[in-house]
């Protein structure tokens, strides 16, 4: 930690306390990524880890990242999770090098010291030496050399990590409405249909921004447009916590109505470009209660979304001041029947990478770095329906991108 308390003062400069107007250089400033890793990611914050269902039996464990720290969380043999830094406590070396399995207790490949499934130092190879000669001195004792421990929670299935035994518990940092959220879409047991991993050429605020950012999906993304599957008229609002970074935006639509509307556009001839194939966006309310997109968030890097019938869960990891990660995992539930399970897979085609409606995100935090590489001084503007970061019942508005920078500036001290 010693090269990030070099940077332990914020190093960019706000033009005023408000929320609605960002420095560029807020993205660009390598002294200023490395306080958010040491503020933001190691700092009072609740981290996705990973799902319960990956860590089913005891041994399972999955090695994922807080920020740009290596974790493992795994099932131990009284069946809790832990979490604790994928870093041996001798030397540092990686300990687990897949990304998922099951060990009866964890060994490091370099000189073999072992750790049980709660990350404590169990054996030193070699601790008293050979034939009475060399080994450890009587000062070096193995239970003050445990991993060091990351606090665990859960929440309808998800496991968070926090690194600051201090931070609040999961539920108070989630705040009530976004756990309500949760809880709407993870009602039952998920299942895993599939992941991918997308890099992104920006600064990871810039797609956590977007994802906040109702004001550009009809505009931006002209799969929703052209064949008009999303309107900012749409009943719906926003919901954010006290702290500002966590939020979900609802929208609702009429599936019956919308159905009955592309078969009558299959036969209109007013526009040039229709779906021959209109079962990518052909869906079911599975809710019942008319909500067909939630996108929420949880400060600082995941995303829950239901679109329609697609359930996934977005990680995003920061790689650098210009360059991020994101994870796509796809999600179905364990009652799902297979035409269910068809469907999901289909209107998977509209996110991740490649999607219909989710390529534009991909690519245009990678535009914004572009124009911040030539000229990164001033600030942008966040103004839209208004200045501060309260919850709201439309859309038209960036008041979840005000709720992110509120609590980006309370936690490093901007
Ligand atoms: S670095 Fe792990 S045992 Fe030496
Ligand atoms: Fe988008």
């Amino acid at each position: 930690m010693s090269g990030l308390n070099l940077v332990s003062e914020p190093n960019v400069a706000w033009p005023s306390n408000g929320l609605s107007e960002v420095p560029f250089r807020i993205y660009t400033d390598p002294a200023q990524y490395a306080l958010e890793q040491q503020r933001i990611f190691q700092g009072p914050t609740w981290n996705y880890l990973c799902l319960t269902a990956e860590l089913p039996h005891a041994g399972d464990y999955v090695a994922t990242t807080v920020g740009e720290a290596a974790v493992v969380a795994t099932r131990d043999m009284a069946g809790n999770i832990n979490a604790f830094v994928n870093r041996c406590a001798h030397r540092g070396n990686l300990l687990c090098f897949e990304q998922r399995g099951n060990v009866k207790e964890i060994s490091c490949i370099y000189h073999g010291w072992t750790y049980d499934l709660q990350g404590r130092l169990t054996g030193v190879a070699f601790e008293h030496g050979v034939k009475r000669q060399g080994g450890m001195p009587p000062e070096f004792h193995k239970e003050e050399h445990h991993l060091r421990r990351v606090r665990v929670a859960e929440i309808a299935g998800l496991v968070f990590g926090t690194f600051d035994p201090d931070a609040p518990d999961l539920e108070t940092y989630l705040g009530p409405d976004v756990c309500g959220g949760i809880r709407r879409v993870l009602n039952r047991p998920v299942t895993l249909l599939g992941r991918s991993t997308q890099v992104l050429p920006n600064n990871w605020k810039l797609y956590f921004e977007n994802v906040k950012d109702t004001y550009h999906a009809s505009i931006l993304h002209l799969f929703l447009t052209t064949f008009r599957i999303n309107r900012l008229s749409q009943p719906g609002g926003i919901w954010i916590a006290d702290n500002g970074g966590n939020h979900f935006s609802q929208a609702k639509m009429d599936y019956a109505a919308e159905d009955a509307d592309y078969k009558a556009a299959a036969l209109r001839a007013d526009s040039e470009f229709r779906l021959r194939d209109p079962s990518v966006i052909e869906s079911i309310d599975e809710y019942g209660d008319s909500v067909s997109v939630q996108i929420l968030t949880i400060f600082p890097g995941m995303v829950l979304q239901q679109i329609r019938n697609t359930i996934a869960i977005r990680v995003l990891r920061p790689r650098g001041v210009d360059r991020s990660e994101l994870d796509w995992i796809h999600l179905g539930f364990a009652g799902d029947d297979e035409a269910m399970t068809e469907r999901r897979l289909r209107q998977g085609n509209l996110v991740g990478a490649a999607g219909f409606i989710s390529m534009e995100d991909g690519c245009v935090g990678g535009f914004v770095q572009r124009a911040l590489h030539y000229d990164d001084d001033g600030s942008g503007i966040v103004m839209m329906g208004g200045h501060d970061a309260q919850s709201q019942p439309f859309r038209a508005t960036e008041a979840a991108i005000r709720g992110f920078w509120k609590q980006y500036r309370a936690l490093t001290g901007a």
